[in-house]
C-alpha cells in the first residue's frame, strides 16, 4: 500500500469511528429525552391524591382530593398499620364498603415514612423511587412489577366515589416501562 493510500484509509477509518460515536450519543440523548418524558407522565399519577394519601411523610394518612388529615385521629403506628386497638383494617376491609364510602383492599395500610413523597419535587421523587434503601429494597424491575400488580396501586383506579388518576392504569404502566427501558433518568432537581 502506498503512503497516500494508507493515510486515506486511516482518515476514512477515523471518520467512520467519529460517526459511530456521534450516532451513539444521539441515541443516548433520544433515550434520555424519552425517559424524562415518560417520567413526566408518571408524576401525574404518583402525585395524585389517590396515591399521596397513603404515601405521606407525616404521622398519619390523609384523605380526599385536598389531602386533609385522616379523621378520627388515625395515626401511622409502629408498623404503618395503625396502633394496636386502632388498626387500619378495623375500618378498611378487603373491598370498598360502598354504603359508608370506606375504601378497602387487602391489608390496607400506609407506606413507610421513607416511602412518603410529601413535598418532593419530581427529581427527588424519582430518586426516592429508585433508592432501594427507601423503596423497600426494590430494583427498577421491582418498582415496575409493583406498579403493575400491587393491589393498593390498583385500588386507585377503583376507589369508590372518588376521582381516579388522570392516566389509565395501562398508560401509567406503559409510561413506567418506557422510563425504565430508556435508562430511568430523573429530572433535575
Ligand atoms: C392504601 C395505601 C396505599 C395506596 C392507596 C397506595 N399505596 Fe403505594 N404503597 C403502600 C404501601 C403500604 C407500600 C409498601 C409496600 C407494601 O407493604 O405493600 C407501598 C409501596 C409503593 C411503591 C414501592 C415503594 C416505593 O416507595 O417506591 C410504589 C412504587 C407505590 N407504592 C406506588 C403507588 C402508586 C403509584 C399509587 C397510586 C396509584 C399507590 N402507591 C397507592 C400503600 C399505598
Ligand atoms: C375508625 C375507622 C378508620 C380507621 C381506624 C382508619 N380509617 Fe382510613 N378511612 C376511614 C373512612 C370512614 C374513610 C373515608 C372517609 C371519606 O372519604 O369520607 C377513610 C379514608 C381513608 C383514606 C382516603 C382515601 C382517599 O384517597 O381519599 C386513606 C388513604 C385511609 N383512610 C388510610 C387509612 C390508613 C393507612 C389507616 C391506618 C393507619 C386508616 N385509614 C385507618 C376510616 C378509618
Amino acid at each position: 500500500m502506498g503512503a497516500n493510500l494508507k493515510i486515506a484509509f486511516l482518515v476514512i477509518a477515523a471518520l467512520v469511528a467519529l460517526c459511530a460515536i456521534g450516532l451513539a450519543t444521539a441515541a443516548d440523548d433520544a433515550g434520555k429525552k424519552s425517559s424524562l418524558a415518560a417520567f413526566h407522565e408518571m408524576v401525574k399519577v404518583l402525585n395524585h391524591p389517590r396515591c399521596m394519601n397513603c404515601h405521606t411523610t407525616a404521622d398519619w394518612p390523609t384523605q380526599g382530593d385536598d389531602r386533609h388529615r385522616h379523621a378520627f385521629n388515625v395515626v401511622r403506628g409502629p408498623e404503618d398499620k395503625g396502633p394496636p386497638g386502632m388498626r387500619c383494617t378495623t375500618c378498611h376491609q378487603d373491598k370498598n364498603q360502598d354504603a359508608a364510602n370506606i375504601p378497602g383492599a387487602r391489608d390496607w395500610h400506609m407506606a413507610t415514612r421513607a416511602q412518603g413523597w410529601t413535598g418532593l419535587a419530581p427529581g427527588a421523587l424519582c430518586a426516592a423511587l429508585l433508592d432501594p434503601k427507601k423503596n423497600g429494597g426494590l430494583t427498577g424491575d421491582g418498582v415496575i412489577a409493583h406498579i403493575k400488580n400491587d393491589r393498593l396501586v390498583l385500588w386507585a383506579w377503583s376507589p369508590g366515589k372518588r376521582a381516579t388518576p388522570p392516566l389509565s392504569h395501562k398508560q401509567f404502566v406503559t409510561a413506567s416501562q418506557a422510563w425504565l427501558k430508556n435508562g430511568a433518568h430523573c429530572p433535575t432537581p
